[in-house]
């Protein structure tokens, strides 16, 4: 069998041990092919691949980003002119590759993608990866937690500039729509409010938070936010979603504020030894559903199992924080704010 693997969207560590995990199981255990398809479904609609073998297949495991190069191309969107010649030259170039499976490494965009893959009648395989853990059908996607270690140690750090200033430290952290890495970050960094775009937030509960604080001689305060929180009637669209939040808990508290945008640092860099761990588990299981002729399913880590769900049940969905998540139930019993 030969097999092209891609990776698409937004990059994020254990991309490459999952690579690995798929090729190295593909060369060493199957005996089969291995391409990797460049940038996506771009490199996937110019014919642009490079071949894997044990060799390019070595050194992968703790390297972050992709070395197959990755993009937001989405093959079944039409273009402006209407241009919806894509999804026919997918499938020649399929077949041109001489490919049995196209394993497609991505977050919800490229899953959905994968599915419509999958229609056209090629065989598919879709392997969930993205820091922001908002993949429906798997408990928990690879980067996520490379993510959340990060944004700990980065809120850590602003624990004590906050206490030695007594400031109000706001830190915005990534996740899209979602607040995974908002909620186990702000929980395991020990911050004092966290704002997730699935609770929406009433900045007089959150100034009332910080002056409750402030009133038992902690004039100092750590406010995670995600990246997806909607502001209301907070005047100034030019300045950042962080910085308007910052001045109406300063106008608000009369305490000083600073902001900082954690940014790409989350998403760069080496998997921790979870992700590379899940990585590979999910990349050996992606191989052997395809050494059994299990197509259109993504592979997913469902009650500490590897297992896998019909991409069509994954496709256009999202997963995000729910008001009873334990850690919201627990933070909200030991004082912590969620700004509702
Ligand atoms: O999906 C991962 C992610 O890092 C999100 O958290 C963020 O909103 C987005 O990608 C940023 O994407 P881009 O690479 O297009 O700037």
């Amino acid at each position: 069998m030969r097999i092209g693997v891609l990776s698409s969207g937004g990059d994020c560590p254990g991309i490459n041990a999952t690579i690995r995990g798929v090729g190295k199981t593909a060369v060493a255990y199957y005996g089969m092919d291995v391409i990797g398809i460049c940038d996506g479904f771009q490199g996937l609609l110019n014919r642009e691949f490079i071949p894997l073998d044990d060799k390019s297949l070595s050194g992968l495991l703790s390297l972050g980003g992709t070395i197959l190069g990755t993009s937001r191309e989405k093959p079944f969107k039409k273009l402006l002119d209407g241009d919806d010649t894509k999804p026919q030259i997918i499938i020649d170039n399929y077949n041109k590759l001489g490919l049995d499976c196209l394993v497609c490494i991505g977050g919800n965009g490229t899953q959905k993608t994968a599915y419509k893959v999958s229609q056209l009648g090629l065989n598919v395989i879709g392997i969930p990866k993205t820091i922001d853990n908002d993949v429906y059908g798997t408990d928990v996607t690879f980067g996520f937690n490379s993510a959340v270690d990060i944004a700990t140690e980065a809120i850590d750090r602003l624990h004590s500039t906050a206490s030695s200033h007594k400031r109000v430290m706001v830190i915005e952290l990534m996740g899209h729509k979602a607040g995974w890495i908002t909620l186990y970050a702000g929980m395991a960094g020990g911050a004092d409010v966290i704002l997730l775009p699935e609770l929406g937030c009433d900045i007089s509960k959150v100034n009332k938070a910080i002056l409750n604080r402030a009133k038992k001689d902690k004039p100092y305060s750590i406010v995670a936010v995600g990246e997806g929180l909607e502001l209301s009637g907070s005047g100034g669209k030019s300045s950042s979603r962080v910085s308007r939040l910052s001045k109406l808990i300063e106008d608000g508290t009369g305490l000083e504020t600073r902001e900082t945008i954690l940014g790409y640092v989350q998403r760069g860099g080496s998997p921790s030894a979870f992700d590379r761990n899940l990585a590979t588990r999910l990349g050996g299981h992606a191989t052997e559903l395809i050494a059994k002729g299990q197509f259109g399913r993504m592979v997913a880590l469902l009650d500490d199992k590897i297992t896998s769900v019909p991409l069509e049940k994954v496709a256009g969905k999202l997963k995000l924080v729910t008001p009873d998540h334990d850690l919201i139930v627990q933070g909200k019993r030991m004082g912590i704010s969620f700004g509702v």
